[in-house]
């Protein structure tokens, strides 16, 4: 049977929910370890090596990460879990795990509007994903050639800026990413995601641990400590908070869609709360160890934490051009970034992909160039924002900077507010202790998504509109 035809009776009880089952030829994932590896290979991406380290950087260090920790454990973490479960119980891409869902709980098909902002979400920001994934291949290359040996900074500027200012080049290596991405994904489950993540995180792991015991010689690995962990609230922003927030939502890839899918491959007897946690102690570690491999390298080479978005290009490089065996360290922590950015990529194509097969059975060949070709075209706009388009501006804003505002900042924390309301609100108590089974792990859940999740968004909402001052 067509799952859609299924799912178009606006009313199915939880019995047809039940039979909507991966019955239908639905993959799964072959063990509780690949989903987390998968999982995990989704959330640690750009956002924990790139991201991460240059908006603490922005946002004067310790007092940032404490708040980001804050809106981890308190807001981040519960998310996942409604997010997983919704993809688990709903038993199909996010749209159609929405309105089985509804339709279990008895409420408005509408609400498969939050699942439709899902595969929206990763489709836009794998547009712009894209485009940095390609300048990480890109520096493979650069540090390999030894092209930052000796160089000044000046010069390393030079070249960064001669990368993302020339469109041909940045579309390539973008398009290559865009390639590999969607070659992983048209192999399906088990035999393109698992594979690939099962290759390329513990090859992750390994060098980011390689890395950090570099700093440990570096004799600033104190500097960077400390810059990280003693909180200095004076150094925060005015909008710090929203920053801390948005990012917990990248980083943890919620509301893009992919925890939803990958939770819909999920089998029901693996325990959702480990699992959960594991996958978000997995992605905290792993920002904060990358912050400690790249902090002491800047303190130690006299730079700028808060160098911006060039921090890993520039920066980095530049240490990399200074140090015994730089030109190795940096092709180890290219090749880091681009498996930690391919990971993350695979989750927001799968989304898309899963819905085309759902929705008008094609095969995952089709679906999977069919929305390929749609991302590589929106990506343009992306890779304009450092070129020819880098004039035009929305409020201060180039293309790239307006996608990503708009989904880290706005898009993201909102359908995160609609899923705690979903699971905390709708669903009934018997259906998400299904999910979750019983203990004090459930009661807290449910405490934080019924209660803290939506008035900690919404706090931070208001904060950031002016409302509350
Ligand atoms: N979590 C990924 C990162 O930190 C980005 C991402 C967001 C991936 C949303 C999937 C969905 O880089």
């Amino acid at each position: 049977m067509n799952n859609n035809s299924l799912l178009a009776d606006s009313v199915v009880d939880s019995a047809a929910v039940e039979s909507a089952s991966p019955a239908v030829g639905r993959s799964q994932w072959s063990t509780r370890l690949a989903f987390i590896l998968a999982a995990t290979g989704s959330a640690v991406g750009l956002g924990n090596i790139w991201k991460f380290p240059y908006i603490t950087g922005e946002n004067g260090g310790g007092a940032f990460v404490l708040l980001y920790l804050g809106c981890i454990a308190l807001i981040g973490i519960p998310l996942l879990m409604a997010e997983i479960l919704i993809g688990r119980r709903g038993k199909h891409s996010p749209p159609y795990a929405m309105k089985a869902l509804a339709a279990e709980a008895g409420v408005s098909s509408r609400w498969q509007l939050v699942g439709w902002v899902g595969v929206i979400t990763g489709f836009m920001l794998l547009s712009f994903y894209l485009v940095v994934a390609g300048w990480a291949v890109a520096y493979i290359f650069n540090a390999g050639s030894g092209a930052f040996t000796g160089a000044s900074g000046d010069e390393i500027g030079g070249m960064f800026g001669a990368l993302i200012g020339d469109p041909w080049v940045t579309t390539l290596w973008g398009t290559l990413v865009l390639a590999i991405t969607a070659a992983i994904v048209i192999k399906g489950v088990k035999r393109g995601l698992e594979r690939a993540v099962g290759i390329m995180m513990p090859g992750l792991l390994l060098i980011l641990l390689l890395l950090v015991g570099y700093a440990m010689t570096t004799g600033q690995f104190a500097r960077g400590f400390e810059f990280m962990f003693s909180p200095d609230f004076s150094k925060l922003t005015g909008t710090s908070v929203l920053v801390a927030l948005g990012h917990a939502f990248f980083s943890l890839s919620l509301a893009g869609g992919g925890m939803m899918t990958y939770g819909s491959y999920l089998p029901k007897r693996v325990s959702l709360g480990k699992t959960v946690m594991t996958i978000g102690l997995l992605d905290t570690l792993v920002a904060l160890i990358a912050g400690l491999a790249i902090f002491p390298i800047v303190f130690a080479n006299g730079l700028e934490p808060g160098a911006g978005p060039g921090l890993i290009f520039v920066t980095l490089p530049l240490a990399f051009g200074q140090m015994p065996l730089g030109q190795w360290v940096g092709v180890l922590f290219f090749v880091m970034l681009s498996f930690a950015a391919l990971t993350s990529a695979i989750s927001l194509l799968e989304p898309a992909v899963s819905w085309l097969t759902e929705k008008r059975g094609f095969s995952r060949l089709k679906a999977g160039v069919l929305t390929s070709a749609g991302i590589w075209l929106l990506s343009l706009g992306s890779v304009f924002s450092f070129n020819i388009w880098a004039e035009h501006k929305l409020f201060g804003k180039n293309f790239f900077e307006v996608l990503d505002y708009l989904t880290s900042g706005w898009i993201m924390p909102l359908s995160g507010l609609a899923m705690a309301i979903f699971t905390g609100w709708i669903m009934s108590r018997a259906a998400t202790h299904d999910e979750v089974g019983d203990g004090p792990g459930y009661r807290s859940w449910r405490f934080l998504v019924r209660y803290i999740v939506p008035v900690g968004i919404l706090a931070i909402f208001l904060n950031a509109i002016g409302v509350l001052g």
